[in-house]
């Protein structure tokens, strides 16, 4: 089945079959590896993308679902000459380790922050809570979503 939509600004158009599932679409079909695959059953977060701006895991989402949709991953949070504030804070708070599950970390955030410039770390929490990490213990990485929150204040998408 043939599926358009706009990727990280783009429009594509891609040829799948109609089981083939969001993550695979971008990362085989569209190769854009950035989005990652973990348990491929909607426990890790790690496939999170946002769609029509809202975070949603691309393991449990057909790729013909997003048909006429707006998504957008990882790679289309930054330019290729900066990191964003939320992806600048990650560092500074060496908020990933492996970087395994850094991809759905920052896609979540970033489509919590735009809604919610004024969360707090227990809202923060619970908006990362469908998000597992074995390597940071989380804080470094609630730390760097609340420094981030500043940079949502002042504009619509950092
Ligand atoms: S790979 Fe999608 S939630 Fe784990
Ligand atoms: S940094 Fe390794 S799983 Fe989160």
């Amino acid at each position: 089945m043939r599926v358009t939509f706009q990727l990280n600004g783009e429009p594509v158009e891609v040829d799948v079959e109609p089981r083939m599932h969001l993550a695979d679409c971008l990362r085989d079909a569209l190769r854009q590896t950035g989005t990652h695959l973990g348990c491929e059953h909607g426990v890790c977060g790690a496939c999170t993308v946002i769609v029509d701006g809202a975070a949603v895991r691309s393991c449990l989402m057909l790729a013909v679902q997003a048909d006429g949709s707006t998504v957008v991953t990882v790679e289309g949070l930054s330019t290729e000459e900066a990191l964003t504030p939320l992806q600048t804070a990650f560092r500074k708070h060496h908020a990933l380790q492996c970087g395994f599950c850094t991809p759905g970390m920052l896609t979540t955030a970033h489509a919590l922050l735009p809604d919610e410039p004024d969360a707090d770390g227990d809202r923060i929490r619970s908006a990362l809570s469908g998000n597992l990490c074995r390597c940071t213990g989380y804080i470094p990485i609630v730390e760097a979503v609340l420094e981030a929150r500043a940079a949502y204040r002042k504009t619509d998408k950092p």
